[in-house]
């Protein structure tokens, strides 16, 4: 069994090397070549869902597309199935390409359960720490988050440089507010903040650990989701119950930040689920994430317009 990805008319070269990284994280190669059955990977309405689909027994090739135009419908039409990343916002509905593509691979490669019904997700959901060192991972990252159902984040920002410029972020937030656009707030946090949280969770990319799919990750807003952590760095860290959990990927040097990210925020939106209604009247409000987590000063919040996001 192997795995090809085909970036179908993708553009930047930036993606186009993630998407490298992302075919050696997943001991897959990046080819023009369709080699076996060919994946379609798309937010289409004919799309199936990544989720609940068995183990790839076969040669593959997983299709993604342009940044934004999408697959080409020759791709589309020759396809043998479709799969979409189910998102939950209503303005952040794809990730970046070189993310959708290392979450699409995770899934095809390992299959999963399907995703999960629950009356409340949004009290499911756990907290989220990003630590990042570069501006464009982080922005993927939070690309995936937003599309993710997350409108809180803490991100320790270690020189990706998210938190300057901060005037000009808050007139922005400002603006998306006039347009009606909920902006995705991001926290600034240090791995200090950990010690806030009755139960931590460090995803890591590879290692002889619990694998993440084995890993709870919808304990709700006590439980804090680490990413971007170095595996050097968990046996410092001080907080009442650490768990370690590996996406089971191929070591690589340095994987970016945003493939290993999507893909535990895509497991955690399996996790969490989607909403399975009531009867009417029933819906209680989620906890806010102030009252569920008490934060730092406001001046260390960041809000920012779900829409600028998409050019991440
Ligand atoms: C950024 S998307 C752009 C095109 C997209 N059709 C749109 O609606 O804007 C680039 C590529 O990433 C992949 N992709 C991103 N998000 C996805 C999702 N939620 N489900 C499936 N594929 C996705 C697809 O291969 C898509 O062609």
């Amino acid at each position: 069994m192997t795995l090809t990805l085909f970036p179908d008319g993708v553009e930047n070269p930036a993606n186009l090397a993630k998407l490298d990284d992302a075919a050696r994280l997943l001991g897959a190669t990046c080819s023009q070549q369709i080699d076996g059955r060919l994946i379609a990977v798309e937010n289409t309405d004919r799309a199936r869902e990544i989720y609940g689909r068995r183990p790839l027994r076969e040669r593959a090739t997983l299709a993604v597309g342009n940044e934004r135009r999408g697959l080409s419908t020759r791709t589309l039409a020759r396809a043998n199935e479709i799969l979409v990343i189910p998102t939950q916002s209503r303005t952040v509905r794809t990730l970046n390409v070189a993310a959708a593509a290392a979450v699409a691979g995770w899934y095809v490669l390992r299959g999963s359960g399907p995703q999960a019904r629950a009356r409340r997700p949004d009290v499911r959901r756990p907290a989220l720490l990003i630590v990042g060192t570069d501006h464009v991972e982080v922005g993927s990252t939070l690309r995936s988050a937003a599309a993710f159902g997350f409108r809180d984040v803490l991100l320790d920002d270690r020189g990706a440089g998210w938190f300057e410029g901060t005037g000009a972020t808050r007139r922005e937030a400002m603006a998306a507010a006039r347009r009606h656009k909920n902006p995705l707030r991001v926290h600034r946090a240090t791995l200090a903040d950990l010690e806030r949280f009755d139960e931590v969770l460090v995803a890591l990319e590879s290692g002889k650990t619990v694998p993440l799919q084995q890993s709870r990750l919808a304990r709700g807003r006590r439980q804090l989701v680490v990413v971007g952590l170095r595996a050097d760095e968990v046996h410092g860290l001080a907080a009442a119950d650490i768990q370690v959990a590996s996406l089971e990927l191929a070591p690589v040097q340095k994987p970016p930040l945003r493939l290993v990210a999507s893909i535990t925020l895509a497991e955690i939106a399996r996790q969490v689920g989607r909403r399975r209604r009531g009867p009417a009247g029933t819906q209680a409000r989620p906890p806010t994430f102030a009252a569920a987590v008490k934060l730092r000063s406001p001046e260390d919040v960041l809000f920012v317009d779900p829409s600028r996001l998409l050019s991440y």
